[in-house]
């Protein structure tokens, strides 16, 4: 399969990732990235404390009581302190070079945080960027779970190309959020929802931005 840890699988991969954005936007692959770096982020992520996590939150502070209903997932940004997490911000920034040589994509920098969904926990359809008001161009989303079962929940669904906003739109993809699964879309075209989840659910989230001096919008705080 796939994998990013040599040159020419990097270089294949690439490509594929490069052509299936160009040609629908979106790309999915199961074991994209090498099997010893998913165990390695699967320790980290459950060496870490709940108290590493805080709620995520959409938009500005005010709005928090409206996250509830929104999403109930919790996050921790990825940093390079620690060895795991800086070879995943690693790899994720040879991604971002290699589609940029490929889509002149002017991808300038990257944001990833782990995210844990509690039993019970959802994220509602939602847009990641909305036109012209972020710099998030690409999600990219690697997940982190062994063995997800159909009747697991979890699933991350994917609807197409919305054309008025908040305009319901056809069903793209489910993908079960299986260890090694990467999913990468334009942030700003396709609506996507995290069913509610039966059972603990990881991930790493994280978005390729570009650097929009004329923007006068804040990304959300963190
Ligand atoms: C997000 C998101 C999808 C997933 O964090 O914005 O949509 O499958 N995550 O975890
Ligand atoms: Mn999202």
């Amino acid at each position: 399969m796939n994998t990013l840890s040599q040159p020419d699988q990097t270089t294949q991969l690439f490509d594929q990732i490069a052509d299936q954005l160009v040609e629908r936007g979106y790309f999915l692959a199961e074991k994209a990235l090498p099997a010893s770096l998913c165990l390695a982020l699967q320790q980290r992520i459950q060496a870490l404390d709940d108290e590493d996590f805080k709620r995520a939150g959409i938009g500005r502070e005010q709005e928090h009581q409206l996250n509830k209903r929104v999403r109930t997932d919790q996050i921790r940004w990825l940093t390079r302190q620690d060895p795991i997490e800086a070879e995943y911000l690693a790899q994720m920034e040879i991604l971002r070079l290699g589609i940029n040589r490929r889509l002149f994509m002017g991808l300038f920098d990257a944001e990833f945080h782990f995210a844990h969904y509690p039993e019970g926990a959802f994220y509602k359809r939602h847009l990641d960027a909305f036109r012209g008001n972020t710099n998030r161009v690409l999600s990219v989303v690697f997940y982190l779970n062994d063995d997800w079962q159909e009747d697991q929940g979890g699933e991350l669904l994917l609807y197409a190309e919305e054309q008025t906003p908040g305009e319901e739109t056809p069903l793209l993809k489910r993908v079960l959020p299986e260890s090694g699964t990467l999913a990468i879309f334009l942030s700003d075209q396709f609506p996507h929802e995290v069913l509610p989840t039966r059972r603990d659910r990881y991930s790493i989230a994280g978005w390729f931005r570009v650097n929009n001096t004329l923007g006068d919008q804040l990304d959300p705080p963190r």
